[in-house]
C-alpha cells in the first residue's frame, strides 16, 4: 500500500462528511451534528449521526460506524482504493503512487479502463450503424424498449475477425489483447474475440466498462461468450448491473440475484432496478459479501429448472460460513422452465413480486434440498440425511447461528418422523381441588403424550367403568368394537364386557360385587387400576363421587371414549402418511403429513384437557 497515513488524514480532512452521505441519503443540521435514518438498517426516526469535526458517522440503532473510506466502501460497495479515488477525485487530490511498480500498474489499468471505454463507444455505433440491423431486430424481438438498450449500454460486434482491431489500433494489439477483446493464441495473428454478438457491457461499483458479454443472434453456441479475467475483470467479484442497482435497492430494501444478465435487463424494464446477476459462475462468497453490503437478505431468484435449483443450493451452502445475526438469504423459486426474464414478459410484474414475496429462507432452502436428495425411508437413509444436515450447520461459522440451525433442523427432522417435537416442559403444578394429593407422574409417562397418551386414556377409560359398571352397558356398542394395545387391557375389557353383558339384569351393579365377578388375575389389575394415576382423571373423580355423578361425567366419559377409540386410527393415519412423504417425498405428500400431524396435536390438546393433565403434552 503506497498510501500514508498523513495522506489518508489529509483526504479526510478535506471531505466533509455530512455533504458525502447527503448524496446518497437525506440528512438534517441538529446542532452541531447532522442527523439521518440510518441506511444500514430499517427504520422511521434517525438514529444515525454525522460529525463533520471528528470526520465520523455513527448509528446508535445498529452501531454501524465510519469515515468517509468507510462509507464508500460499506454504503457504495466500492474497493478500498476505488473509494480513496474516488474521494481524492472530489477533493482534488493526486493519489500518490511512490511505488513505480504499483504506479505502472496504476497506469496500465488507466488505460485499459480507457480501452474498454473505446471499445463500448464503437459496440454501441456498431449497434446504431448499417450492421447493426439484425441486432436491434433481435433486441426488439426479445421486447427491450430502446430506452433500456440506451441505459444498459447494449452495442454489437459485427462478424469479421478484425474490426474492432482495427478501430482500436491506436491502443497497441498488446493492450487489446490484455482487454480480453483479442484473442491471441500461439504465433497466430490476433483476432477480434467478439463477432457477430450482441454486447452488454459490464460495469464496476463506480460504473466503468471492465468486460464484455456477447449474445448469439438467434441460436448457437456458445449462447454467451464473456470476456476472459483481466486486470479489470475478476468474475468472481463482479456483480452484473450492481453499479445501477444500489442506488435502486436503497429505495426498495431489496436486491435480487437473478442468473443472467438479460435476466438484470427484463426485470429492470419492468420496474426491478434492483437486480444483479453473476456472470456465468457460480455465486461466490466474495459476491454473497457485496450483496450483504446492500442488503441484510438478498433474493435468490434462480431458474426453476435443474441447473437453477443446483446453482441456488450451492449459493446456500456457500452462505453458511459468512452467515452474521440478521443476514441471510432468501430464495424465490421460478416455475420450471421460467426465467425471470419469461416470467415478467408473460405473467407482468405483479406476478413477479407475488412470487418473490414467497420467498423461502435459507433453512428451509437446506432442509427441503437434503430432504429431496435421497430415501429416507430407511434407518441409514435417515441417518444418512441426517449426516448431511449437521455438515451444514458445521459449516456455519457464527456459533449462535450454528446453535439455532441445529435446533431447527432437529425440530423438522422429529417432526417428519413423527418423534416428539417438544421437549418435556412441566406444567405449573395444579392446585385445584380436585387433586390434592395425586403424586407427579412418572416422567417416562409425562414426557409425551405420544402412544402412550392413547395408553393413559385407556387407563382412565377402564378405571371409569370398573368404578361404575353401569357404564359399560351404555358404551357397550363402542366399546365391542375396540381392542387396547397392552394385551392385559385388552382381556380386562374383553371379560368387563362379558361380565355386564351377563348381569345386566340386575337393578344395580356395584363397583365391588362387579370385581369379584372378574376372576382372579383380572381382579388384581383391575385393583391397580383403581389406585393408580387413573383416578386422577376428572371424569373418574365425578364418577366417583355420587352427588356429582351427572351429565359433565357423563359427557366426559362419552368423549374419553371417543378419543380412545379415534387415536390410535389417527396415528396410523399419521404413520402411513410419515412413511409415504419419507420414501416419496412431493408437497402432497408433505403437506399431507404434516396435516395429521397437526391434527394429532389438535387431538392430544383435546385429549390433555380432558385428563386434566397439560403436563402430558
Ligand atoms: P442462461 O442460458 O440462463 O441465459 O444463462 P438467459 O439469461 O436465459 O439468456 P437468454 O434469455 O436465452 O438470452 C445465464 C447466464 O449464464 C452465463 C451468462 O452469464 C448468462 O447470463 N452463460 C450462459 C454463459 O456464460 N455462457 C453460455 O453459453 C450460457
Ligand atoms: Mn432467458
Amino acid at each position: 500500500m503506497s498510501l500514508t497515513p498523513q495522506w489518508l488524514d489529509e483526504l479526510r480532512a478535506r471531505t466533509t462528511l455530512s455533504a458525502l452521505i447527503g448524496r446518497s441519503i437525506k440528512v438534517t443540521k441538529a446542532g452541531r451534528e447532522y442527523k439521518a435514518c440510518c441506511p444500514f438498517h430499517n427504520e422511521k426516526t434517525p438514529s444515525f449521526t454525522i460529525n463533520d469535526e471528528k470526520g465520523f458517522y455513527h448509528c446508535f440503532g445498529c452501531g454501524a460506524h465510519g469515515d468517509a473510506i468507510r462509507w464508500m466502501t460499506d454504503q457504495r460497495g466500492l474497493s478500498f482504493m476505488d473509494a480513496v479515488k474516488e474521494l481524492a477525485d472530489a477533493a482534488g487530490m493526486q493519489v500518490p503512487a511512490p511505488d513505480p511498480r504499483a504506479a505502472a500498474k496504476a497506469e496500465r489499468a488507466n488505460t485499459l479502463y480507457d480501452v474498454m471505454a473505446a471499445a463500448q463507444q464503437w459496440f454501441v455505433a456498431q449497434f446504431q450503424g448499417l450492421e447493426g440491423a439484425e441486432a436491434r431486430a433481435y433486441c426488439e424481438q426479445r421486447g427491450l424498449k430502446p430506452e433500456t438498450i440506451k441505459a444498459f449500454g447494449i452495442g454489437f460486434a459485427p462478424d469479421s475477425r478484425g474490426k474492432l482491431k482495427e478501430a482500436l489500433k491506436d491502443f497497441g494489439i498488446d493492450k487489446l489483447v490484455e482487454a480480453g477483446l483479442l484473442i491471441a493464441v500461439d504465433d497466430k495473428e490476433p483476432y477480434d474475440r467478439f463477432r457477430g454478438r450482441l454486447m452488454i457491457p459490464i460495469r464496476d461499483p463506480r460504473g466503468r466498462v471492465i468486460a464484455f458479454g456477447g449474445r448469439i443472434l438467434g441460436v448457437g453456441e456458445p449462447k454467451y461468450l464473456n470476456s476472459p479475467d483481466t486486470p479489470l475483470f475478476d468474475k468472481g467479484r463482479t456483480l452484473y448491473n450492481l453499479d445501477k442497482a444500489s442506488a435502486a435497492s436503497r429505495a426498495s430494501n431489496r436486491v435480487i440475484v437473478v442468473e443472467g444478465y438479460m435476466d438484470a435487463i427484463a426485470l429492470a424494464q419492468a420496474g426491478f432496478g434492483e437486480a444483479v446477476a453473476p456472470l456465468g459462475t457460480a455465486l461466490t462468497e466474495q459476491q454473497i459479501s457485496m450483496l450483504w453490503r446492500m442488503v441484510p437478505k438478498p433474493l435468490l431468484c434462480f431458474d426453476g429448472d435443474a441447473a437453477g435449483q443446483k446453482a441456488a443450493f450451492r449459493a446456500a451452502q456457500c452462505a453458511l460460513g459468512g452467515l452474521k445475526p440478521g443476514h441471510s438469504l432468501e430464495f424465490v423459486t421460478l416455475p420450471e422452465g421460467q426465467d425471470p426474464d419469461d416470467l415478467v414478459r408473460s405473467a407482468g410484474p405483479r406476478a413477479f413480486t407475488e412470487l418473490l414475496e414467497k420467498s423461502e429462507p435459507l433453512v428451509e432452502k437446506l432442509w427441503k434440498t437434503e430432504l429431496a436428495t435421497g430415501p429416507v425411508a430407511t434407518p441409514e437413509d435417515r441417518a444418512g440425511f441426517k449426516q448431511r444436515l449437521g455438515i451444514h450447520v458445521a459449516n456455519i461459522a457464527d456459533a449462535e447461528i450454528r446453535r439455532h440451525y441445529a435446533d431447527a433442523f432437529r425440530e423438522r427432522f422429529d417432526a417428519l418422523f413423527s418423534r416428539p417435537a417438544q421437549p418435556y416442559r412441566p406444567a405449573p403444578q395444579r392446585k385445584g381441588p380436585w387433586r390434592p394429593n395425586t403424586p407427579p407422574p412418572a416422567t417416562h409417562e409425562a414426557k409425551t403424550i405420544g402412544s402412550q397418551g392413547t395408553d393413559i386414556l385407556v387407563r382412565g377409560v377402564l378405571t371409569a367403568l370398573l368404578r361404575d359398571p353401569s357404564q359399560i352397558i351404555r358404551h357397550q356398542e363402542a366399546l365391542a368394537g375396540f381392542v387396547p394395545r397392552d394385551p392385559g387391557h385388552a382381556r380386562l375389557l374383553s371379560a368387563m364386557l362379558d361380565s355386564a353383558l351377563l348381569n345386566s339384569g340386575k337393578e344395580t351393579l356395584d363397583s365391588g360385587a362387579f370385581l369379584t365377578i372378574l376372576g382372579d388375575d383380572l381382579y388384581n389389575m383391575a385393583q391397580a387400576l383403581l389406585q393408580g394415576d387413573g383416578t386422577a382423571f376428572g371424569f373418574n373423580r365425578l364418577s366417583g363421587d355420587k352427588e356429582l355423578a351427572g351429565a359433565q361425567a357423563f359427557r366426559q366419559l362419552d368423549e374419553a371414549i371417543r378419543l380412545m377409540k379415534q387415536r390410535p386410527e389417527l396415528e396410523a393415519a399419521l404413520q402411513r402418511a410419515t412413511e409415504l412423504a419419507s420414501s416419496d417425498l412431493n408437497e402432497a405428500n408433505y403437506a399431507e403429513q404434516q396435516r395429521l400431524r397437526q391434527e394429532k396435536q389438535e387431538f392430544d390438546m383435546r385429549l390433555a384437557a380432558l385428563l386434566q393433565r397439560e403436563d402430558v403434552l
